[in-house]
């Protein structure tokens, strides 16, 4: 025994060092098959897919410049750390954006400005800043709910949310008077830490949702009945990360908390399909939001991203033809976040806020029933300036996720899909979320929401403005590169395609030429 001990000992480092690199080049060449670079230059193989693996931090960190990152650059997070933590969010020396670059949008301030008389309640409180419109005051719901907040926490579920983050949103919101959406994963006690709640629902129904999978009435009259937190009820019908996409929940991910709050078994796949089964049409649509409205007394609106219009001209004729409908509409932009999409969705389905929101204004206006609907926009709006443009356009409340999620140390690492979030904001890792300080995040929120609302006000009253519900058309201007701000593909290239002659997908599968099997 003693030899060997003297044997090793005697093995200077650097022969270590090079029967290491000889082992791994062995296990490169011979035993390792998925990687062809690993097997063609071995050893030196592994640094590509460190380097790779190291790239995003890199360029996030050391080589992208202030504006260059997306979802949002780094002024943007700036801004929005700065805002939340109450330190100086100025920026000094003036602009560094190309101001002449297309889209740019611009406030045009009025040579006075407005000015605050004494009285005014902004002199004591200088972040008080309500929803001009109350929801479902037109249709004469039981419960009416006017928005204390313009800014608000849009839906994110427990589940794609940490449990610490979502208490921390809503202890911020009670604190800023705002509300919070529950997302689509039902309301779970983190939503229940004094704020006001939206209830959001989805295909899956959960929180309300029968043995079979079918939205039930009488648990939806139940949770309202027993949760007097929640002001509005919100049925999506999309989203702008992934409209029309249905999804799995893990049986692997369904503990017995989630299964209590979803109302589904624990340990089980649980499916959300693509579309409802509550209803199978507009006309369909607007009895389940009547019917809600009703048994709950609560005001009740849709979520959707925004791309083919005839079906909103459909609901705006029944609103007109029968005096019912939605007290709110939020829409999200096609560039709004998920905690998982993939990217064909994510990048390519909806529109963009700013089109999708401008087609669909239309036509409520064309028929006189803006005025019955509470408009919500969604889709990056987290920041005054383009707030003002969306206010501008016909918006009466906006909500923030991802900008929410950075006010409580969402550090953008773009991997809310892993449950590996390094600030314990979108995992179920109870380790990586035991970071998350509550009471000072929540204080981080509140700040972020007040900071925000006092900046919106300074801009609006640069505009001679009171409130921004007052912003027009006129008060904003955008850098356009020419006459038409979006055009469809046939326009642009001139052609119509021909139609691919298709029965069903059941055909496709059975077809004896049918490859990869
Ligand atoms: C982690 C995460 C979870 C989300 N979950 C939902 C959801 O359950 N239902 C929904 O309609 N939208 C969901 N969204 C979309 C947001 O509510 C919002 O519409 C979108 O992110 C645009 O807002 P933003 O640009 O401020 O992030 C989620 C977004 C994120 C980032």
């Amino acid at each position: 025994m003693d030899s060997i001990g003297t044997l090793i000992t005697s093995i200077p480092w650097w022969l270590w060092v090079i029967a290491f690199i000889v082992l791994v080049a062995i296990w490169d060449i011979f035993f390792q098959r998925s990687h062809t670079i690993k097997h063609n230059f071995p050893v030196v193989g592994h640094l590509r897919y460190w380097l790779e693996s190291i790239g995003p931090e890199m360029r996030q960190y050391f080589v992208a410049n202030n504006r260059e990152e997306l979802p949002f650059n780094r002024i943007e997070r700036g801004w929005i750390y700065a805002s939340a933590k109450k330190e100086n969010n100025y920026e000094g020396f003036g602009t560094d954006r190309d101001i002449y670059a297309h889209q740019h949008i611009f406030v045009k301030n009025a040579m006075i400005g407005y000015q605050i008389p004494k009285d005014h309640p902004n002199i004591n409180n200088p972040y008080f800043l309500p929803c001009a419109k109350v929801i479902g005051g037109y249709n004469k719901r039981e419960k009416p709910f006017r928005p204390a907040s313009v800014i608000n926490v849009s839906a994110m579920s427990f589940g794609s949310l940490s449990a610490a983050a979502v208490e921390a949103m809503n202890k911020g919101v009670h604190k800023a008077n705002a509300y919070h959406n529950t997302g689509e994963g039902g309301l779970s006690p983190y939503h229940k830490q004094g704020g006001d709640v939206v209830f959001h629902f989805g295909t899956g129904y959960f929180g309300v949702r029968s043995k079979e999978g079918n939205f039930s009435m009488e648990k939806m009259k139940k949770l309202v009945h027993e949760n007097p937190c929640i002001k509005a009820i919100e049925i999506k019908l999309s989203q702008g990360a992934k409209p029309g996409k249905g999804g799995v929940l893990p049986g692997a991910k369904i503990t017995k908390e989630i299964a209590n709050i979803r109302g589904v078994e624990v340990g089980k796949d649980v499916l959300s399909p693509a579309t409802h089964k509550a209803f199978n049409s507009i006309s369909e649509l607007l009895q389940l939001i009547e019917a809600i409205a009703k048994e709950t007394g609560l005001p009740v609106g849709i979520k959707a991203a925004i791309g083919k219009l005839q079906q909103w001209e459909e609901l705006a004729d029944l609103m007109v033809k029968t005096g019912k409908g939605p007290d709110f509409i939020t829409v999200d932009g096609g560039e709004g976040g998920t905690g998982a999409a993939p990217p064909s969705f994510a990048d390519h389905v909806s529109l963009p806020w700013v089109y999708g929101f401008a087609s669909l204004y239309k036509i409520f206006k064309n028929k006189n029933l803006t005025e019955r609907i509470v408009f919500v926009g969604s889709g990056k709006l987290g920041f005054p300036a383009k707030a003002a443009m969306a206010f501008a356009m016909g918006i009466d409340c906006i909500n923030v996720a991802r900008e929410a999620m950075m006010s409580i140390g969402c550090i953008q690492a773009q991997i809310c899909h892993t449950n590996r979030c390094p600030a314990g904001v979108a995992t179920q890792s109870k380790w990586l979320q035991n970071g998350i300080n509550v009471p000072l995040k929540s204080d981080r929120l509140a700040q972020y929401f007040k900071t925000f609302r006092k900046e919106f006000l300074e801009i609006t009253r640069a505009a001679g403005y009171e409130h921004p519900s007052q912003f027009t058309m006129q008060d904003i201007q955008v850098n356009v590169d020419d006459d038409y701000l979006s055009s469809d593909l046939r326009t642009v290239y001139g052609y119509e395609k021909t139609p691919v002659p298709f029965t069903d997908i059941q055909a496709l599968m059975e077809c004896a030429y049918l490859g990869g099997q």
